[in-house]
């Protein structure tokens, strides 16, 4: 098709048109905002076969795209959307959701009937967790997990074991920042036909590219890096056109297909995603170091820190080490505490990714759900905080945390 030639052209120059045709609307140069719940067929015949496709009824042409039915299915804006969050990771499509947890729950409820298995990482994104291990459960799936802070063969004794249809990882880690070496699960994940599902929120599409190394899902919450204003809520699903076309086909019926406006909000984030992640992981390199030669910083968990295996992963598959920091603070929860009520640029609040710099708890906010028991086994200690760092000016940074941390 003519507008999505690629023409050797990079996905940073790609990202400001792709997949957008000026003549659809007036010559504008950007896309406008398609708010309209329903599209008009030209013909009843169109109307037939648009439905046949998206239903899956008959084959499409090699060709052929589904015609404009309803914005439940598809709209401009969204497929707009799609074909450009397949640039940086050189995916064949990709399906938009309305939230990085709906992106996750419509995919793993397209592959997964009870009694399947699935075998995931831990740590990983408390409401993930929560998903896995309550609401799977409770539908007849059997839940498995391996951690990441252990040895790997382990995980691949688990794995060989018991088969699972899905092998689902996060990494890195919230919030430990845990490697997992994507390669090796995807040859894994092939040898027993399963599913490798990827959740690459905190480093990609920028950092790490996980369809490269075999996996076959690619996992977002866009409301972080993607949006990156802290002013979406959204997330998105990238990889195979047989895969992707069969969550399409689910998320049709659950519903959970972002909106036009929000869909237009991320495409114009996507044109600076890659200037805002670069700018926010150079702070974060200073921030870490600055951290790590504090007095009353006890441990900092950072990719360019790390030692041995997890150094190695990191080495083979990142190409930076982005913009999330953890680190323990020497103490408990109350100087953790007092530390998070000192600060003045960065805010208290979860979530990450945004252009202003944020800070958390994790213990007692994003892995709350998660047994104590647990939380320890995984490295969440209770004076644990979570920093995600955005564009400011990286002196003003270092100079709250400087303040809070002698404030303790
Ligand atoms: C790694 C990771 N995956 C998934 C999610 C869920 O995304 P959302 O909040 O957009 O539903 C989050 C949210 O914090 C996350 O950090």
């Amino acid at each position: 098709m003519e507008y999505k030639k690629k023409n050797n052209l990079r996905p940073e120059t790609l990202i400001l048109s792709y997949g957008y045709v000026p003549a659809w609307s007036e010559y504008a140069l950007k896309p406008p905002i398609y708010q309209t719940s329903t599209f008009i067929f030209k013909s009843a015949r169109d109307g037939k076969r648009f439905f046949e496709i998206a239903y899956g009824l008959k084959e499409k042409e090699p060709t052929e795209q589904i015609g404009l039915i309803y914005s439940r299915l598809n709209n401009p804006n969204l497929e707009i959307l799609e074909d450009r969050l397949t640039l940086y990771d050189k995916a064949e499509d990709a399906a938009v959701f309305s939230s990085g947890m709906s992106a996750i729950a419509t995919t793993i409820l397209t592959f997964l009937r009870p009694n399947d298995k699935i075998v995931y990482s831990s740590p990983l994104y408390g409401g993930t967790y929560y998903l896995f291990e309550h609401f799977l459960r409770d539908f007849g799936i059997e839940v498995l997990k391996f951690y990441s802070n252990e040895d790997e063969n382990i995980a691949i004794e688990l794995i060989r074991r018991e088969k699972p249809k899905i092998i689902y990882i996060e990494t890195p880690a919230n919030p430990t920042l845990d490697m997992i070496d994507i390669e090796l699960f995807s040859k894994l994940a092939k040898e027993i036909n399963a599913l490798l599902i990827v959740d690459n929120t905190f480093l990609g599409p920028i950092y790490q590219k996980p369809l490269e190394f075999g996996a076959d899902l690619v996992i977002y919450s866009a409301t972080k890096y993607i949006s990156g204003h802290s002013d979406v809520v959204a997330g998105a699903v990238v990889g195979y056109s047989k895969y992707i076309s069969e969550i399409k086909k689910t998320r049709t019926f659950l519903g959970t297909i972002t909106d036009p406006i929000d869909a237009w909000l991320l495409m114009r984030s996507l044109e600076t995603l890659k200037i805002r992640f670069e700018k926010q992981t150079q702070n974060a390199i200073e921030i870490a170091k600055f951290l790590k030669e504090h007095p009353k910083v006890k441990k900092v968990y950072y990719p360019e820190f790390f030692t041995s295996r997890q150094y190695e992963i990191y080495k083979k598959q990142c190409l930076g080490p982005g913009a999330m920091i953890s680190f323990d603070i020497k103490g408990d929860e109350e100087e953790a505490f007092k530390f998070l009520d000192s600060l003045k640029v960065f805010r208290l609040a979860v979530s990450l990714g945004g252009t202003e710099s944020l800070a958390e708890h994790p213990w007692s906010m994003t892995h709350s759900d998660i047994e104590e028991e647990e939380k320890l086994k995984i490295g969440i200690t209770r004076s644990m905080i979570r920093l995600s760092i955005g564009i400011e000016y990286v002196e003003d940074l270092i100079n709250d945390l400087n303040q809070a941390l002698n404030n303790i």
